[in-house]
């Protein structure tokens, strides 16, 4: 709760504010960016950069470029051509706020400010900056994000294995975590040894987030989830596949593993663990 409340005065200031020239794009940048989200992967980058005992400060660019990212993958993936939603973050859809054409410039917009705001991080050296800005890079790509939301959607309708699923949510989902936990140990100046690390508790965190995503799809309550319900009807999913006791076993497994990778940090790992129990039993 706290790691949200910087995140987001954060956000809100790194963004030209309303009426900025031209008006109706930066409503429509600010609209989905700043309706409550959960800001976990925000909070990744900064437990990340705690635990290594980084300062938040250094964190806190990098924290806000991947919740810009992250709600510029919400905004195309809430468009009629994707998952074709109407809820998002309690509210409707941007698309239908401010029609599709705006809604995929400001889509657009956050991803370029999202690189602006990582090579503009001042309080960290510049080799750092860019070595972060590839690390986004390669997680939103075609072999990253982009991949499994490619995937994600070819494969709507049609039959996918355990091998498949798992392709789709490490990479629709995983990557963009993975990167989070890796931009928290760039702020810090942390050592391969700890990226590898928090790399693989991301993984198996992103892949179990997913899953519950997908339980919450199926009996989630939308006035709760803030967004809808039932979208994945023709999708593979870890319920569909597993049936709920095995898509719920595997959460367990997954966020046992990722615990299991903080054992080495000892207390200084609270955060992450309390995020890893979080995702474990939340409900929205
Ligand atoms: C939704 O992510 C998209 C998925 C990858 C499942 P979140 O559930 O973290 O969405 P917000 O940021 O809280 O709105
Ligand atoms: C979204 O997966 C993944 C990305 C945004 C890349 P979902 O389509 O399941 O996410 P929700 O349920 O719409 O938040
Ligand atoms: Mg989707
Ligand atoms: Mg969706
Ligand atoms: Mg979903």
């Amino acid at each position: 709760e706290e790691g949200r409340k910087v995140l987001d005065d954060q956000l809100d200031r790194l963004v030209p504010p309303l009426g900025t020239y031209p008006p109706a794009i930066h409503e429509a940048l600010r609209y989905t960016l700043l309706l409550p989200g959960k800001r976990l992967r925000g909070n990744l980058v900064l437990a990340a950069c705690e635990l290594l005992r980084g300062r938040r400060e250094n964190a806190l660019p990098f924290a806000c470029a991947v919740e810009m990212v992250h709600a510029s993958s919400l905004i195309l993936d809430d468009l009629p051509s994707q998952d074709n939603a109407t809820l998002r973050r309690g509210q409707p859809v941007l698309h239908r706020v401010v029609g599709e054409a705006n809604a995929t410039l400001a889509a657009v917009a956050l991803l370029n400010r999202g690189f602006g705001v990582t090579l503009e991080n001042s309080l960290v050296r510049e080799k750092v900056c860019n070595e972060a800005g590839e690390v986004l890079s390669r997680a939103i790509g075609t072999e990253g994000l982009i991949g499994g939301q490619v995937v994600d959607l070819e494969s709507t309708g049609k039959e996918v294995d355990l091998d498949g699923l798992e392709y789709i949510h490490s990479h629709k989902t995983g990557a963009l975590f993975m990167a989070a936990a890796e931009l928290g140990v760039l702020a810090s100046g942390g050592k391969v040894r700890d990226r590898e690390a928090l790399s693989l508790y991301a993984k198996n965190l992103g892949l179990a987030f997913q899953i519950t995503d997908d339980l919450l799809d199926y009996s989630g309550d939308p006035k709760v989830t803030g967004k809808d319900a039932g979208l994945d009807r023709d999708k593979t999913t870890f319920v569909n596949l597993c049936g709920i006791d095995g898509a719920r076993q595997l959460v367990d497994d997954l966020i046992d593993a990722s615990v299991g990778y903080l054992l080495p940090f000892g207390k200084r790992s609270r955060r992450l663990k309390a995020l890893a129990e979080h995702v474990r039993r939340r409900d929205r």
